[in-house]
């Protein structure tokens, strides 16, 4: 996810980018840079870090023009380098081109353009795009055409803009499920990402949708459908929105932001390479011993993934606390020992500990993590991405839907292997994962409303439980850890059959007992557990799927959700937690983009 800014009007474009960029600055960090059409020639300034770095090697070396385009990175594909940063440039150095977006294709399109001889100077997924237009306007396409015609052979998600010295006063753009927006000004024209990148200077916006391609220049904006080539007339929108509002998508936190932007960062998890899911999954094929590491969120999401590898693979996993790992298992570790290792920051310092110590002993070490470049990249013998770009809010919300996509896209493949499931299994799970964005967008519509009157209810409760069975424990876990930590509500979660070991002795009348009791095989088992609870007098909350009436009329309050396959239901019924944990905040007075002693990153052992 990262930020792009375009601008072309009678001002300096140099500075109207970098405070865009600056406004940007928040979706991505690794890199920065821009590129301005001076004197009929392509000006480009990049360098890596944060923008300070670009700001001094354009005091350094100044770049002035009207028209050009800016790019803040947050890594997917190659490393946060240099040469890696955008824009990248053509062969010829006449084009420039910044992306927000993950191509999925780009190796064979890559291929295809070596074989014409054209040379890449980084490892990125959007140099592709910027050659395929270089190639386009070869054969006598003007820009937008050009642009066209690249696009179509794109798989994957982007956002663009592109500049070429030979259209001096144009950029164009286009979009496919990463958003872009056109900045209507007096005499001037802006795209970005964001809208927050230009809020500023003016509140008249024009949102691309997907398949749609288009141009500024300082007097026109016009769009296009990209299949058709047909002109698209589209509405100018008037947004009120203050600075701070655009940056948060008119969100009023964060993390509510991030709650909605699942359905598209779990479908950037559904885009992990092949190859990288192959490689993995043989080393997890050779384990004696397979251990799932991790802290907070990402130990939940391993739980999870422990009965998804179970279930579909037969591959038996430990999940493990980081901070306990070496205590419990150090001595045990060996050559024949994989550690997959699950860390959204890829920083955790209990997580990179347990690892190196791991290391020494000669296991191999694999990695799941959302930032390249990270420590945890570095010290893995093979890692995959999660592609979900910053997330903001302290609490996990996006990322861990993401981790459980990407482990249930593991779990299968590894099925497949081993031959442990039947084609027509593996086919249906295929389809229940590309359904899982829509999935998840239908439980945020369904629960938002009834969790915000639920928060109401809550917000002065002194504790509460969280139960559910098989995966559902995994959820159960992950509700109780987003409450808690939200809404400073002591909070308890167990596998629902083992609360009746002890913990169902603090229930006394009215007490509140959550059920994540999603249809699957431990059904029957739950309701048994519900029903034990009712006895003591708790009053029960239960997330249920869609039509099972014995279930409603157990509870005193029910929501139901869609039917879902039983290893990828915790992707859609923890989302009524989020929301709970959020709206239990806010009513509370917190604030849940910022919870108390907490740090997005814990890198202190
Ligand atoms: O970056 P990591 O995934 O390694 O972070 C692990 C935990 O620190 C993190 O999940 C933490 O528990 C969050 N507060 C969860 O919302």
């Amino acid at each position: 996810m990262c930020g792009i800014v375009g601008y072309v009007g009678p001002r300096e474009a140099t500075s109207i980018i970098m405070e865009g960029l600056k406004r940007l600055e928040y979706r991505g960090y690794d890199s920065a840079g821009l590129a301005v059409i001076q004197n009929g020639r392509i000006e480009r300034r990049r360098d890596v870090g944060k923008l300070a770095n670009l700001e001094r090697r354009l005091a350094e070396s100044p770049v002035s023009g009207h028209i050009g385009i800016g790019h803040t990175r947050w890594a997917t594909h190659g490393a946060p380098s240099m040469v890696n940063a955008h824009p990248h440039l053509d062969c010829a150095g006449r084009i420039a081109l910044v992306h927000n977006g993950v191509i999925e294709n780009f190796l064979e399109l890559k291929e295809e353009l070596l074989d014409r001889r054209h040379v890449f100077k980084s490892r990125t997924d959007t140099e592709v795009i910027v050659h395929l237009v270089e190639e386009a306007m070869k054969s006598g396409k003007d820009l937008l055409r050009a642009v066209m015609a690249a696009a179509r052979k794109l798989r994957g998600s982007y956002a663009l803009a592109v500049i070429s010295a030979d259209e001096p006063d144009k950029i164009v753009l286009a979009r496919n499920e990463s958003p872009l927006a056109i900045g209507i000004g007096d005499g001037m024209n802006f795209a970005a990402s964001d809208v927050a990148a230009f809020i500023e200077r003016t509140r008249r916006i024009i949102f691309l949708d997907n398949g749609e391609v288009g141009y500024i220049t300082p007097t026109e904006a016009r769009v296009f459908k990209l299949e058709t080539g047909m002109e698209v007339r589209k509405r100018i929108v008037e947004l009120d929105w203050t600075p701070e509002m655009a940056m948060k998508s008119g969100y009023p936190h964060f993390m509510l932001k991030e709650i909605y932007e699942q359905p598209h960062s779990i479908r950037e998890a559904l885009k992990v390479q092949e190859k990288y899911l192959d490689l993995i999954t043989e080393f997890l094929d050779r384990g004696r011993d397979v251990f799932l590491l991790a802290a907070g969120t990402s130990y939940n999401a391993c739980v999870a993934a422990s009965y998804m590898l179970s279930k579909l693979a037969r591959l038996a996993t430990t999940p493990v606390i980081a901070s306990e790992f070496t205590e419990n298992y150090g001595k045990s570790v060996g050559i024949d020992t994989v550690i997959l290792a699950v860390s959204q920051s890829g920083e955790t310092a209990d997580v990179l500990a347990a690892i190196e110590h791991a290391r020494l002993s000669a296991a191999t070490i694999l990695g799941l993590t959302n930032v390249v470049g990270s420590t945890l990249t570095r010290v893995s013998r093979a890692y995959i991405l999660q592609n979900s770009g910053p997330e903001i809010g302290v609490a996990a919300t996006k990322t861990f839907t993401a981790q459980l996509t990407v482990l249930a896209q593991l779990a299968l493949r590894l099925a497949r292997k081993r031959g442990k499931l039947a084609q027509y299994e593996i086919d249906e799970l295929k389809d229940e994962l590309e359904k899982l964005p829509e999935l998840v967008e239908e439980a945020i519509k369904i629960s938002d409303e009834p969790i915000k009157k639920l928060a109401k209810e809550l917000k002065n409760v002194g504790s509460i439980f969280f139960l559910g069975r098989g995966i559902s424990y995994a959820t159960a876990l992950e509700a109780r850890l987003k409450v808690m930590e939200l809404s400073y509500i002591p909070c308890i979660a167990y596998p629902a059959g083992e609360s009746k070991h002890g913990p169902i002795s603090v229930i006394e009348p009215g007490y509140p007992v959550f059920f994540i009791a999603p249809e699957d095989p431990t059904r029957k088992q739950v309701i048994g557990n519900v029903m034990e609870m009712k006895a003591r007098g708790a009053r029960i909350y239960c997330v249920g799927t869609e039509g099972d009436e014995e279930l409603r009329e157990n509870s005193d309050w029910w929501l139901e959700l869609p039917r879902v396959s039983e290893v990828l239901s915790p992707v859609v019924y923890v989302i009524p937690f989020q929301l709970l944990a959020y709206h239990l905040a806010v009513e509370k007075g917190y604030d849940p983009d910022k919870p108390r002693n907490l740090a997005k990153s814990v890198t202190v052992q």
